[in-house]
């Protein structure tokens, strides 16, 4: 084979490598909704269809009892949020994301499952619980072909997201928790192998790190 061919079969077995269902993973106010909406934009300019979702979900019902149970100031054993999530994730894949692979597109998700593993453990949840629950809420669950971490200090994150109208305690508690979910993300980052990200720099040269992995994989079409 001439080495031009040889580089175009690399190319093809790369591409069909492309991972096809994409999540930004990472604390509370660390950027994952402005990167994946960059990321979204960047391939759709390419020529790719994609799908730009989000856990809790925005448009199930279940994802609408998540939100009401998070927003709720009366706090519920942690069995029952962990519950809800999977539940949401469960019609998250059989309504939306299984659909839009169906049809060729890429899939971004903003948050999947490694948030309830960061999340739910830090809540006091043990790893094997939610990893038996999963199996037995799922009968074929679609693991993410990549995962994005967006790695920022809880101290960070929570300056730039609205503060207004909680008690400094409250604050505090929030941040000691997602120091404790940091924590969590910093370990599945390594052993799940994930593209982990600094976040603390302009939306735009995090966006452009992001691209510069992802070229290879998506031609323009
Ligand atoms: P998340 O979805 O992780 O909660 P967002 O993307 O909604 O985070 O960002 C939280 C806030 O921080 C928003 O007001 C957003 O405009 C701002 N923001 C996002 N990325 C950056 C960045 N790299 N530097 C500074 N501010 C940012
Ligand atoms: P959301 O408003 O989506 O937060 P963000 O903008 O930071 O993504 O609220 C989702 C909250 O639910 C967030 O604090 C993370 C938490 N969560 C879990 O604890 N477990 C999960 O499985 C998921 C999907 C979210």
């Amino acid at each position: 084979m001439g080495s031009k061919a040889l580089e175009e079969a690399l190319l093809i077995i790369k591409v069909m490598d492309a991972p096809r269902f994409i999540v930004f993973e990472g604390i509370d106010g660390s950027g994952k909704t402005t990167q994946a909406l960059l990321l979204h934009h960047w391939l759709s300019r390419r020529g790719y269809k994609v799908l730009l979702t989000e856990e809790p979900t925005r448009d199930l019902l279940t994802g609408y009892f998540v939100k009401i149970l998070l927003r709720s100031k009366d706090r519920y054993p942690p069995i029952t949020y962990l519950s809800l999530f999977l539940l949401d994730r469960l019609a998250h894949q059989e309504k939306e994301i299984k659909p839009a692979l169906q049809e060729g597109k890429v899939v971004i998700s903003d948050r999947h499952h490694f948030s309830t593993l960061a999340y739910q453990t830090a809540m006091g949840i043990e790893r094997e619980v939610i990893d038996r629950l999963t199996d037995f809420i799922f009968q074929d669950f679609f693991w993410p072909d990549l995962v994005i971490y967006i790695d920022l200090p809880p101290e960070e994150a929570m300056k730039r997201v609205e503060s207004r109208g909680k008690t400094s305690s409250e604050l505090f508690e929030k941040i000691e928790f997602l120091r404790k979910v940091r924590e969590n993300y910093l370990k599945l980052a390594e052993e799940y192998n994930f593209l982990v990200v600094d976040g603390q720099r302009n939306p735009v040269s995090i966006h452009e790190e992001i691209v510069k992995k992802l070229e290879p994989l998506f031609p323009p079409k």
